[in-house]
């Protein structure tokens, strides 16, 4: 019998759901499939494989390779079973002599024109042309290799994680189909006809030059060695798999590890992955390399100073020192001048018992994430309206959305799996309403395109949400009824009044958000009426001196329009790092403890006392930013960072870096020496997601596994160095494994009761909530009542930000992502993603640019009140006139150099998205960039020395 759950079960044709079934007879077996299915599908279904080269299950079918034909009674000749749907009593027999016979004339002409070097070839042994010759059982091919053929057509090796391989192509189409349908980029066609068909890369001369963004869709698809990944020829077949989680983006993709050994081959997107559905992009599937990137640093390292060379210890003596420096400080300074820092690129067990080493060992309440600098407002935001700080759907609920609104987000480069299924969805006729500052490729992309573009200025996110929430009041559009049953009267009230007022019209508005009134009237006119709407966001609407108003202005549109509770609706945080949702569920904030619980209330903080053996402090400790404050002030002296770089990712990075130099001992635990670690005193070697096994939680609150495929190449995974410091510390931690820990985090989270790795193994994945009420979990949130009971309606008055161009500085810039990079580019950084995107690029608008005489590829010098860098120019009409944009993805660009330190007036958020600036055309780097080289190598050649080092240093530093 099939296993339908097993992904390497190809069913031929994608499922059909109806509530119509139909029965039918197949070589003298009764089978009922819903309609639509094809006999294709219903056959295998059965367990019998129609022989089939042009079909798989993740693509419509096609009808070309004529591999699968069948008879049907009362059909004339050999319909095609991937084309043809059951029909009610239809009879299908699918294996007779004349069938074999001419599977095996197809399979002939296909194979004389095939190079015969299977055993050399990397498909060997996993190729559906070789497999389907044999079920057909060719023995010889009569029409010899001496006429036309396509044996010594050139390979394609550019593209840098694989290869295009002509010669082997039986042009069955299924690359094209998967770049269209599943990936939606069509970059790719069949150009000629018959003899001279052959696949090609549009807009390029050859694969790495063209429209491909290089997400692997292809070549998964094909079914033979044309297009083939380079790890694969390089290492050969995998041996086996392990299902894990993708480590980048807050999608939170499921990949099949296939190893060899101890070695990855590769990574193949998980056909039951909840969240991709056997989909990926660049990152996860391609740019894992940096995981055995010569650069990792598996030997845990001390120093006094920062000046010194680095010396190699062992674990023990590392973990001894930064706990006799963390005691010694405390004794002199006090309880609180300590802190730690969760990372969102942890697992939830590594977070949770961060913070609980804080709240413990140390005894304060000073732990942070880096949330705190990109999704800090929408817990908050999300909490006051809704009662839970996290998204409401699933992201396969977009399929049943008819209008999209997309502010402040760019999925096709930040969430691309999710942007891949958006697109479809848009093909499939949603409409689309994006708002933000630039133009994102969502607007205009092959086969979709927006409706409406608001290309707001910078900072004005709350002025445009209040302006399409006055539409819908006074033009009469609220959903009246969802309001009386589901929201707080009062504060309806209040809020109604409140956006109705003359001063929140578009016609007022719009001049200052630079975007015309009759636009900003008919995006609220559609998302209000055009059906189900759903809106998703992103960092561009966090990262504002009023992110947390801007959050709960998406709340109030949701609430007023009746959009949240059920399929194709909701309000939808496109969260950036693999497990920020996570970190933030494991109570990474000061004032949370896990489940988002207030350290305040008496009740929930002895509930963790009885369970951690401690009395925990009542009062929040300090955020990531009041840490840095307290450090210049002289009170904080110590900090714990694991998985997190500060000194790249948060803003005013001159002020990062004072704070990190005013502190005496700063332990960092990282796979690299990143920017933050050239500030530290030790050194804790980090695990990659390959080494370890936890769990992510994704922005659809799903919890999915994490499985060690490798051992740690530094011998211990991260939350074995925490429970390592913790002990050394004296408060004692014994977990075997990580699912001990998860077992705990379970037993003292309301929303996690029912959670458990056995949970986890038996469901695939689960979004919490998940406890007795939902022991399936809960994709939909807020169905039948808000989490917090009746949803509350927040007034969201407009506060332009302090941050205002000026005769010195009449730019705004703004920041984002690339589909290539990642972050602060750690990782991608050390993968050949470098290959698309090596260096960040400041885009301007052509008028900017001409009247400061710059051209593209120019440096140019961009000043603002904290600070100034240099980057090289690209001249784009993607960014509207006085509007600036850069990525953030590579340190020496310091991107953070010049953005400042306002923040939201709630979390402290900083507020990444707006800063005045001024661009000149230059030739040499910014002080501050030389600064940063010289400091960089220095502490790269402490790091070179660190062996010669060793011995004389050692004892000194051990006290
Ligand atoms: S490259 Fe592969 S998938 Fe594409 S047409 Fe050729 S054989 Fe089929
Ligand atoms: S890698 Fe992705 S984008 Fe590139 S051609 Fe293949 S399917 Fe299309
Ligand atoms: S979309 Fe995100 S989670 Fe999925 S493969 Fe890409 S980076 Fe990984
Ligand atoms: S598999 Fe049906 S025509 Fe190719």
């Amino acid at each position: 019998m099939i296993n339908y759950f097993d992904p390497e079960t190809d069913l031929g044709t994608p499922e059909r759901h109806s509530d119509v079934q139909v029965n039918l007879d197949i070589d003298g077996r009764s089978i009922s499939v819903p309609a639509g299915t094809s006999v294709m599908r219903a056959a295998a279904m059965l367990g019998t494989n129609i022989p089939k080269l042009c079909a798989t299950d993740s693509l419509e079918a096609f009808g070309s390779c004529r591999m699968c034909m069948v008879e049907i009674d009362g059909m004339r000749g050999y319909p095609a079973s991937c084309t043809t749907p059951v029909s009610e009593g239809m009879v299908v027999r699918t294996q007779t002599p004349r069938l074999a016979d001419l599977r095996r004339n197809v399979m002939e002409l296909y194979i004389s024109d095939h190079p015969l070097d299977c055993l050399t070839c990397s498909a060997n042994g996993n190729c559906e042309l070789q497999t389907v010759a044999g079920q057909v059982g060719l023995r010889e091919v009569r029409y010899g290799y001496d006429g036309a053929n396509h044996l010594a057509e050139k390979k394609d090796v550019s593209n840098p994680y694989f290869d295009y391989e002509p010669s082997k192509c039986i042009v069955c189409s299924r690359c094209v189909r998967a770049c269209e349908d599943i990936q939606g980029t069509f970059a790719l066609t069949i150009t000629g006809r018959g003899f001279e068909s052959r696949v090609a890369a549009a807009g390029g001369d050859d694969f790495l030059s063209s429209e491909c963004v290089s997400c692997g869709a292809c070549v998964q698809a094909c079914p033979t060695a044309t297009l083939t990944e380079k790890s694969l020829v390089q290492i050969g077949q995998p041996e086996r798999a392990v299902i894990t989680t993708c480590a980048y983006c807050g999608v939170g993709c499921s990949f099949r590890a296939e190893m060899k050994g101890d070695q990855l081959v590769r990574m193949v997107p998980d056909k039951n992955g909840g969240a991709n559905h056997g989909h990926a992009c660049v990152k996860g599937r391609f740019a894992w390399g940096y995981a055995t990137h010569p650069d990792r640093i598996t030997k845990p390292m001390i120093r006094k100073r920062l000046e010194d060379p680095w010396q190699e210890v062992s674990w023990d003596e590392a973990v001894t020192y930064a706990a006799s420096e963390f005691r010694r400080i405390q004794l002199t300074h006090g309880r609180d001048s300590i802190g730690g820092i969760t990372s969102s690129r942890c697992t939830n067990e590594e977070a949770y018992l961060v913070q609980k080493l804080v709240r413990t060992a140390f005894g304060n309440n000073n732990v942070d994430t880096c949330a705190r600098v990109c999704h800090s407002p929408t817990g908050y935001g999300l909490k006051q309206t809704l009662g839970e700080s996290a998204g409401t759907q699933s992201f396969d609920s977009v399929m049943q959305a008819d209008v999209v609104l997309v502010i402040g987000a760019n999925p096709t480069d930040a969430h691309p799996v999710f942007g891949s299924q958006l697109k479809r969805r848009l093909r499939q006729g949603a409409r689309l309403i994006v708002i933000d500052p630039r133009r994102i490729d969502l607007v205009d992309s092959p086969h979709a395109r927006a409706d409406l573009h608001l290309q707001l200025r910078p900072g004005t996110n709350v002025a445009m949400l209040n302006a399409l929430a006055h539409v819908i009041v006074s033009e009469g559009l609220l959903a009246q009824r969802f309001i009386d049953a589901r929201c707080e009267t009062e504060d309806f009230a209040r809020w109604r009044d409140f956006v109705n007022l003359p001063e929140n019209a578009p016609e007022q508005l719009g001049p200052l958000c630079g975007v015309p009134a009759e636009q900003i009237r008919a995006a609220a006119r559609l998302y209000a009426t055009g059906g189900n709407a759903a809106i998703y966001y992103g960092l561009g609407v966090t990262e504002h001196s009023q992110g947390s108003t801007a959050v709960m202005g998406i709340a109030n549109l949701a609430m007023a329009t009746g959009n949240i509770g059920r399929e194709g609706v909701g309000v939808n945080p496109l969260r950036g790092q693999n497990n920020v949702q996570g970190s933030c569920d494991m109570g990474s904030f000061p004032h949370e403890l896990p489940g988002y619980r207030h350290i305040s209330n008496e009740g929930v903080r002895a509930e963790f006392e009885q369970a951690w053996g401690v009395t925990l402090q009542p009062d929040p400790g300090l955020r990531i930013p009041n840490m840095f404050e307290a450090a210049l002030d002289g009170s904080f002296k110590a900090l714990y960072c694991q998985g997190e770089d500060i000194a790249q990712s948060d803003p005013n990075t001159q002020h990062v870096t004072a704070a990190l130099r005013a502190m005496e001992c700063v332990v960092v635990q990282d796979i690299f020496l990143n920017e933050t670690a050239k500030f530290a005193h030790v050194f804790l070697p980090g695990s990659s997601f390959l080494e370890k096994d936890g769990t992510f939680t994704n922005a659809e609150r799903r919890i999915s596994r994490v499985r060690k495929v490798m051992q740690p190449l530094a011998g211990k995974a991260d939350w074995e160095a925490t429970v390592a410091l913790a002990n050394a510390l004296g408060y004692p931690m014994s977990y075997r494994h990580p699912s001990e820990i998860m077992d705990e985090i379970a037993r003292l989270t309301p929303s996690f009761h029912r959670v458990s790795y056995a949970e986890i193994d038996r469901h695939g994945s689960l979004q919490w909530p998940c406890n007795d009420a939902a022991p399936d979990g809960t994709p939909t949130l807020h169905i039948d009542q808000f989490v917090r009971g009746k949803g509350r309606f927040m007034l969201t008055g407009y506060v332009p930000t302090d941050e205002k161009v000026s005769s010195r500085y009449p730019l705004l810039l703004t920041t984002g992502r690339i589909l290539s990079q990642y972050n602060v580019g750690a990782q991608t950084r050390r993968t050949r993603n470098t290959a698309w995107h090596d260096a960040d690029r400041l885009e301007l608008h052509p008028s900017d640019a001409e009247s400061r005489g710059i051209r593209d590829g120019d440096w140019v010098g961009i000043g603002s009140r904290a600070g100034q860098t240099v980057l090289r120019a690209k001249v784009s009409g993607r960014v509207a006139p006085g509007v600036v944009y850069t990525t953030f993805h590579f340190p020496e660009s310091g991107a953070n150099v010049i953005t400042t330190d306002n923040s939201d007036w709630a979390t402290n958020c900083p507020e990444y998205k707006v800063t005045a600036v001024e661009v000149v055309k230059v030739f040499h780097p910014s002080e501050w960039q030389k600064r940063y080289q010289d400091f960089s190598d220095e502490q790269r050649r402490l790091l070179k020395e660190r062996r010669a080092a060793e011995k004389p240093e050692k004892a000194e530093v051990r006290r």
